[in-house]
């Protein structure tokens, strides 16, 4: 099912807008050193989708936030991701070759530098979300959006969740401990995303935490869709090698319950995702409409 007429132009509109920050933020390539400013910029203005910052301005919207005060959310969510990703990608990692439709920062560039690009890109984030003049926030909502992305991306977020599945290769792990490893290793972020956006809309005590569990729910889902696409997935539309988690014989959540199983797990935290919605009107249409691309997606 292909998104929307609105959602599609919103995706554009978004994916558009974070483009031109990130090109904006990242250091020019022919700054030195140049090596790995040109690295940085490879990872990061690839064709990925954009789902974090997408998310961002969706919570955002859905607080009555102006777009112009999400752009350094946005950004910082997807620098953090992209870092992650060019250190998953890395042979100590999930070794893999193909990124965004094209060689892994380390097949591209050298292992060391793929690690420094990691680093920076990681920092960049914080810079970016410390400073304020691009960004019409207070001081103490600043802090708690650094709290909030540094948790999430730390041991209790992406970086405890990258643990627990490189220790859980070649064994098995029951449902609520695969659960947990899929909540660390990309729910956490993709939650930070939507708290983030909502936090820059100033959103209210019960707002924030109806989307906190609407985060929670696509943010399970989207790594479900994941293991499914590792599964079925074409490596043309989805840019990476599909195979690679059976490959390095992870646990995840088509090799534990199979494929139908796992989709109609996804099509219920779609639902679920939904109902945490029901005290909104329109203005979180988008982000209803999010949940199901998040699950039905393609690449
Ligand atoms: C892939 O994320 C890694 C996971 C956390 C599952 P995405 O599917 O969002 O990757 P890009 O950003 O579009 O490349
Ligand atoms: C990675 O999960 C999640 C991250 C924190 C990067 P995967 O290892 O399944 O992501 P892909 O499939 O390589 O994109
Ligand atoms: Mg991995
Ligand atoms: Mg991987
Ligand atoms: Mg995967």
């Amino acid at each position: 099912m292909p998104p929307s007429p609105d959602l599609a132009e919103f995706l554009d509109a978004s994916r558009q807008r974070v483009n031109a920050a990130l090109d904006r933020w990242l250091p020019p390539a022919d700054e030195p050193p140049r090596r790995l400013h040109e690295a940085m910029r490879y990872s990061t203005l690839g064709s990925g989708k954009r789902l974090r910052p997408v998310l961002v301005y969706a919570a955002g919207s859905a607080c009555g936030a102006d777009q112009s005060v999400l752009d350094a959310p946005a950004c910082a969510v997807e620098l953090i991701h992209t870092y992650s990703l060019v250190h998953d990608d890395l042979p100590a990692m999930d070794d893999d070759d193909l990124r965004r439709g094209r060689p892994t920062c380390h097949r591209a560039y050298d292992e060391a530098t793929a690690v420094l690009v990691g680093d920076a890109l990681q920092v960049l984030a914080f810079e970016i979300l410390a400073g304020n003049e691009h960004m019409v926030a207070t001081d103490a909502l600043r802090v708690q959006m650094i709290r909030e992305l540094a948790v999430a991306s730390g041991t209790r977020g992406m970086a405890g969740g990258q643990a627990i599945d490189l220790a859980a290769k070649g064994s098995k792990l029951d449902l609520p401990r695969l659960e947990y490893m899929h909540r660390l290793k990309t729910g956490a972020l993709i939650s930070a995303s939507v708290r983030l956006g909502a936090l820059a809309g100033v959103a209210s005590a019960g707002q924030l935490d109806n989307l906190a569990q609407y985060a929670d729910a696509v943010g399970l889902a989207f790594q479900i869709r994941d293991d499914i696409l590792d599964e079925e997935g074409d490596a043309e539309i989805i840019g990476k090698n599909p195979g690679s988690d059976r490959a390095s014989d992870k646990p995840t959540y088509t090799s534990m319950l199979g494929m139908d199983e796992a989709r109609r797990r996804a099509l219920q935290l779609h639902e679920a995702a939904i109902d945490r919605l029901r005290d909104f009107g329109p203005e979180a249409d988008l982000l209803r409409e999010i949940s199901g691309y998040i699950v039905n997606r393609r690449r």
